[in-house]
């Protein structure tokens, strides 16, 4: 990979002279389009069977192998999904000099595979980006909704007011409260987004969250376009999803969003034409029994007032409805009028008769955020863990400029032994270009540089 690198430098330095010289036109098309962008509140993209039947590993989008003598960023805690604080516009948020970075925790004294249901969400803060001090979670757990907390994503806006996002899960038999009963859990993890508020400062001491707001529910799932637990427990398999807030602000509209995973409502307990592939492919192949309860979605919410507090639900952005169960944490890059919806998945999640690898996948549309998505370099991956170590890194999380930050989830040694994770992986630069994406480097590990908004600093 390495010397991979190397040689693509000659190709990069080209490749700039180039770009310059193709600036001003796409800047050009940008706005002689932005008049005519039709967004079709209601149109859902679908990332079918016959696509994902075309997921594989590539040079330009497998990850370098990761070393398993890797230092842990904060030593009692497990560390997993990451996200930066931004401001409004997507850029970087700077705080006095410091970074911040938002991960769940839990403590490593549970079992690797006990923390999600003692998730919390903990504040990490840098100068310089790659050392960071892990500063313990921010919230008061006794006022913050549900029994853990999941991922979300962190906003600062004008005024210095920090937004922060997550994902409230419960025991759905708790009635609201913390209570929790360990056995046969997954059928009883009701979600739901939700949100509180913080002032932010910083001095020698480091950052300081206070004035913590009141913690609300943003949205809940309505059962028509997001199922709810109580359709899940009738035909659900893995978990259901209705959680990971991103907050979005469109840089070309300027209207703002909150994208999140879901699942098709109960009206979408079957497959459409659609979600299998075109009259070809359908005519050539069946589909498995029991594809249709692999159901996965990609919501979608307008955001109605300054203090994103008021949403108005719509129809999803994208759904994977027989192909794959679950579209987690999505996100959105923009490049002028070229929207990019990146989503992370697991090999286990594929409907019947289909396969991929843990990855980060992405789905490539033009002229709006409601275009018609369609998987990047007709595989659909972005970033995928190489075959000989499948399940070395998670959560990827791509920054408006092409930055992918992610955890080290259980990579295995040179005898095949695995060791868990649970802290920050080395970040990768992945470029984007039309419908093409290519990892160009690795860099350190939790490394995040200063970053611009969305549109603006993909190139
Ligand atoms: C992805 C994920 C998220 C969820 C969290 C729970 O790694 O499944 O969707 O918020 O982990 O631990």
């Amino acid at each position: 990979m390495k010397t991979k690198f190397h040689e693509k430098i000659g190709k990069l330095v080209l490749g700039t002279v180039i770009l310059t010289s193709t600036l001003m036109t796409s800047a050009t098309a940008v706005s002689a389009q932005q008049t005519t962008w039709d967004v079709r509140d209601d149109h859902t993209s679908v990332w079918s069977r016959q696509q994902a039947e075309q997921v594989e590993l590539t040079e330009e989008t497998t990850a370098p192998v990761i070393d398993t003598n890797f230092e842990l960023a904060a030593p009692d805690v497990w560390i997993w999904d990451t996200w930066p604080l931004q401001n409004r516009d997507g850029s970087l948020a700077k705080i006095k000099g410091y970074r911040i970075a938002f991960a769940l925790v839990a403590p490593r004294s549970l079992g690797w595979g006990e923390r999600h249901t003692e998730a919390r969400i903990g504040m990490f803060y840098s100068k310089n980006g790659k050392d960071w001090t892990y500063a313990g979670v921010p919230y008061d757990y006794d006022k913050a909704l549900g029994h853990m907390q999941w991922a979300g994503s962190a906003m600062v806006d004008e005024d210095g007011k920090v937004h922060f996002f997550y994902t409230s899960t419960t025991d759905m038999n708790a009635d609201g409260g913390k209570e929790w009963n360990q056995d046969g859990w997954v059928k009883r993890a009701e979600q739901r987004l939700a949100k509180t508020t913080f002032d932010i400062s910083a001095d020698k001491d480091g950052v300081h969250l206070t004035n913590e707001g009141k913690h609300q529910i943003l949205l809940e799932a309505d059962g028509k376009h997001y199922e709810t637990i109580q359709q899940f427990q009738e035909h659900g398999n893995i978990i259901t999803g209705f959680r990971d807030p991103f907050f979005f602000h469109d840089p070309n509209t300027g209207k703002e969003y909150i994208i999140w995973e879901g699942q098709a409502g109960s009206n979408r307990n079957y497959l459409k034409p659609e979600n299998i592939g075109d009259e070809e492919y359908r005519k050539t192949h069946t589909v498995p029994d029991g594809a249709e309860n692999f159901n996965g979605n990609i919501g979608i919410a307008e955001v109605l007032d300054e203090d994103v507090s008021e949403l108005k639900m719509l129809p999803p952005l994208l759904e994977s409805v027989g192909a794959n169960h679950q579209l987690e944490r999505p996100h959105v890059v923009v490049d002028g009028d070229t929207y990019y919806l990146l989503t992370i998945s697991h090999k286990f999640t594929f409907a019947p008769g289909l396969d991929g690898p843990d990855g980060l996948y992405g789905f490539v549309g033009k002229g709006g955020l409601r275009s018609d998505y369609k998987p990047v370099n007709g595989t659909g991956l972005v970033v995928a863990n190489p075959e000989e170590n499948p399940f070395q890194a998670y959560s990827w999380w791509v920054a408006p400029d092409g930055q992918v930050i992610s955890f080290i989830n259980e990579p295995r040694d040179e005898n095949g032994n695995v060791k868990f994770g649970g802290t920050f992986a080395p970040t990768l630069k992945v470029s984007f270009d039309g419908d093409k994406t290519e990892i160009m480097k690795e860099m350190e590990a939790g490394e995040i540089k200063p970053f611009g908004p969305y549109g603006r600093s993909l190139r």
